[in-house]
């Protein structure tokens, strides 16, 4: 018989041993490779002896061959079974711990008016919101302001050179007291409604901002008094900073209530007395001219300054530092 025939039991053992696929690789090579595979010397020899001789080896050989060949299939299917079995019960972890994301907030003056919603809503009062372009009807006449008002001077309100109706302007709203126009337009009493949103005014300076926050209000009914203004202001007020505040109303003047107050607030027996508010009664004339008839109703009307309370709440100095978005402030609320 041949006498090179591959050393076939020590290779099937060392094939149903291997422990990897790199091993099964490099057995395989060992067996069949192109060049030195033991099987591929061994075919190469065969094919050189007489045809007579060589029948009994190749056949032998042929067999050796399929063993080998099963031996690694098997193998490396036990291999790969093996596999997926430790996947199976190690299964792997694909979760990845990204860097946390830094999560952001409201900017402290919407979360304040969300509240203040929130706290009238409960008082039983709606919420009602204009345009922040209105005309000088809206913001003065329908009001009481006499035409000849100082209020109405371009050293107070932002006029636009838009084409308006005669002896009309357009504006951008000084108050949001348009909007309890519009609503008592649209609306017969009684009701209660405060109106939140943006004003504008030529103002500058700790206190003031040219863009600033107010919630006004009404509440319109058969019978209601200074008494009722004062008890719905200071439960809203001392609910959303605190009941450690005390509060103080002046007379003020304002042509669209009679009589008019201002309302300022401190921390209790501490620190400035800060304006918050404007109110008073609804005057007569402003009711009448919303269609409101004032022998029959009657009511009050208030307007806050947002920003100044969140300033008394949080002892923040300088209403500038609302608008100038620096993180060190904003990520303080
Ligand atoms: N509209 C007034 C202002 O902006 C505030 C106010 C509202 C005063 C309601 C009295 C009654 O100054």
């Amino acid at each position: 018989m041949f006498k090179s025939l591959p050393p076939i039991e020590n290779l099937l053992r060392r094939i149903l041993h291997a422990q990897d696929i790199a091993e099964l690789d490099a057995l395989e090579h060992e067996c069949f490779g192109r060049k030195n595979g033991v099987f591929t010397i061994a075919f190469t020899a065969i094919s050189s002896l007489k045809p007579n001789l060589r029948k009994t080896d190749a056949m032998s050989l042929n067999t050796l061959k399929t063993q080998a060949l099963a031996a690694l299939r098997d193998q490396r299917a036990a291999l790969g079974k093996a596999n997926r079995n430790t996947l199976a019960e190690n299964p792997l972890d694909l979760t990845i711990d990204l860097p946390p994301s830094p999560r952001g907030h409201l900017h402290p003056i919407p979360s304040f008016m969300e509240e203040l919603e929130d706290v009238f809503g409960r008082m039983g009062f709606d919420v009602a919101y204009g345009p922040e372009i209105e005309t000088e009807e809206l913001q003065f006449d329908l009001l009481n302001f006499p035409r000849e008002h100082a209020a109405r001077d371009a050293q107070d309100i932002f006029y636009l050179s838009l084409p308006a109706a005669p002896g009309n302007r357009w504006l951008l709203r000084g108050h949001t007291s348009p909007v309890q126009i519009r609503y008592m337009r649209t609306h017969t009493p009684p009701f209660r409604m405060i109106c939140p949103g943006k004003v504008y005014r030529k103002d500058d300076d700790a206190t003031h901002s040219p863009m600033f926050h107010q919630v006004e209000g009404m509440m319109i009914d058969r019978d209601i008094s200074l008494a009722n203004m004062k008890a719905v202001m200071i439960a809203a007020v001392q609910e959303l900073i605190s009941p450690e505040t005390e509060f103080r109303f002046r007379t003020g003047y304002f042509p669209f209530v009679e009589p008019g107050l201002e309302m300022d607030m401190r921390w209790r027996n501490e620190g400035e007395w800060m304006e918050i508010a404007g109110c008073g009664m609804a005057h007569p004339n402003v009711l009448a001219n919303c269609g409101i008839d004032p022998k029959s109703w009657q009511g009050f009307a208030f307007g806050f300054g947002v920003e100044r309370m969140i300033m008394i709440r949080d002892g923040i100095p300088d209403i500038r530092l609302f608008f100038e978005n620096d993180p060190r402030f904003l990520e303080q609320f």
